[in-house]
């Protein structure tokens, strides 16, 4: 028999509580979709949510409010909208959510990516900004980009005199990621040294699991529960970089930097050792920072290129053009150098152009708000999850003429460019959160476009038409092409030797 003041006391809280939750709904949320009990919107959601949430917000509107499980998202679909939420209220919509990946694959959220907003988390970027992605450093690691590309030139010098098709999306990706492993770790470790997979195949394990919808995420109740089995995989991988990672610290320790370029570890091993650093700085600290820096740029510089040269070879004519220019500023009797890059106008343009369309990273990484803040008129509640959807912007009819067309020339005289001032274009995100290795992955993407098809004419295989080459999306963190890109290379400078 339950006692009347039990009865007495869950009366009233269920009154407080209907009180409370009564004077948030006065507040007006965002306009969205109406959603089922339980799953709330997750079932309109397929597998290319940028184009679904893209698709529903034209419905809706440019500030959409979704649930996905039990929690609140904003889908931010405009360039005015995504002005305000990260430029004019940028310092509310800062934070990260609190996920499931971040717990394992972060050594606790002491990473920058998934790092939550606060003083750490500030300190942190300083570090990285200042001394690990500063433009002397990245000058400092311009001759193995130019010696690593150009082991690939060589490679498909020799596929160009047999005559046969190269898989252009998995050699870019190989040379992203060796680029990427020397600049952080100082020389190459073989596959084996990480796991059986190689260490391309578990860097994309960690960002593939990272986006992964995850139940635990939507019904933090589920969460233990581990239904999808996604946490035993990431408990498992976080052990194979942590042994990794202990395992190239070691090194680095026993080694010494050698009078050679220091690399990221040496810098952040120098950073640990002088222990004048506001905040903690142990080993914990330089792993996490080891996979920011791996995951946040192969990938990312890959699929970039991929896309750029997956439109060069559905444009031709626009192909022509950046090799014309390539001629004109390079000249056939050499390769292309990094410090060519800045002469080169039209291919800025095909790579503004190219992250229009395509911006790899189509949802940013979802920001969280940090307190309650009104928008536009609309409630957006503390907690909530902020989605900007930059293929939107990007697509959005009153900011560009055309939007669906690939045209270049539509940045002749214009003076929009990729560094998060202009809302319709961001493909490296703005304010607080924003990309900050957007120099060194604009310098890898341009050099290695620039070279690739300064020193080849490229055809699809098997007298494919450039309009049937399928541009069909496989959608992660990074957006890549669901088929592979294939493609015929023929030499086209006039020495063969580089
Ligand atoms: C083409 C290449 C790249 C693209 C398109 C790209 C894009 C992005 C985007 C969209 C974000 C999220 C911004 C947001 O949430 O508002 C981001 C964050 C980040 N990127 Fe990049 N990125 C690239 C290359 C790089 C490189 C080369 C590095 C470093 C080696 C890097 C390091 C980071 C880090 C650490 C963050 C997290 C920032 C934070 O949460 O404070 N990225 N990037």
């Amino acid at each position: 028999m339950l006692s009347s003041s039990f009865i007495w006391y869950t009366i009233i809280v269920v009154a407080v509580l209907s009180f409370l939750h009564g004077s948030t709904k006065k507040k007006k949320l965002p306009p969205g979709p109406r959603g089922v009990p339980i799953l709330g919107h997750l079932h309109m959601i397929g597998k290319n949510p940028h184009q679904d949430l893209h698709r529903i917000a034209q419905k809706h509107g440019p500030i959409m409010y979704v649930q996905f499980g039990f929690v609140p998202h904003i889908i931010v679909s405009s360039p005015q909208a995504a002005e305000q939420f990260l430029k004019t209220y940028d310092l509310v919509f800062a934070g990260r959510p609190p996920h499931q990946a971040s717990k394992y694959l972060s050594w606790d959220q002491r990473n920058i990516v998934f790092g939550t907003y606060g003083p750490y988390w500030r300190n942190m970027r300083k570090l990285c900004t200042l001394e690990l992605l500063s433009s002397i450093k990245i000058s400092s690691f311009q001759p193995m980009r130019r010696e690593e590309l150009g082991l690939l030139v060589e490679w498909l010098k020799h596929a160009a005199l047999e005559c046969v098709s190269v898989d252009l999306s998995a050699k870019v990706s190989s040379l992203t990621a060796e680029m990427s492993c020397r600049m952080v770790f100082g020389k190459k470790y073989e596959d084996k040294d990480i796991d059986e997979r190689g260490f391309k195949v578990v860097i994309q394990e960690a960002i593939k699991l990272s986006a992964m919808p995850n139940l635990g995420d939507y019904f933090p109740f589920l969460g233990v529960l581990d239904l999808q089995g996604l946490t035993k995989r990431m408990k498992a991988l976080s052990k194979v970089f942590d042994n990794f990672f202990e395992k190239v610290i070691d090194d680095h320790v026993r080694d010494g930097d050698q009078g050679r370029t220091k690399d990221i570890v040496d810098t952040m091993m120098s950073i640990m050792q002088s222990r004048d650093t506001e905040f903690q700085f142990d080993r914990r600290h330089v792993k996490a920072i080891m996979l920011d820096m791996l995951a946040a740029s192969m990938d990312t510089a890959a699929s970039t290129v991929e896309w750029i040269l997956s439109e060069l070879l559905k444009n031709p004519q626009v192909m022509k053009k950046v090799q014309k220019e390539l001629e004109e500023v390079v000249s056939l009797d050499r390769m292309v150098e990094e410090s060519d890059l800045e002469s080169l106008e039209y291919l800025d343009m095909v790579v503004k152009e190219t992250f229009r369309l395509h911006p790899v990273a189509p949802l940013l990484i979802p920001h969280y708000s940090l307190e309650d803040c009104t928008v536009d008129g609309y409630h957006i509640p503390k907690d909530a999850r902020i989605i900007v959807n930059t293929f939107a912007l990007g697509r959005d009819p009153n900011a560009w003429t055309d939007p669906e067309k690939f045209n270049p020339e539509r940045f002749v005289g214009s003076s929009i460019d990729l560094r998060g001032q202009h809302f319709q274009l961001l493909p490296f995100g703005s304010g607080r959160r924003g990309c900050p290795g957007m120099q060194l992955g604009l310098i890898m993407v341009r050099f290695i476009v620039a070279q690739l098809v300064h020193c080849f004419d490229w055809k699809l295989p098997n007298n494919m038409l450039p309009s049937e080459l399928d541009m069909t999306e496989e959608f992660g963190i990074v957006v890549a092409r669901a088929e592979h890109l294939m493609a015929v290379p023929t030499y086209r400078l006039q020495k063969y030797s580089t």
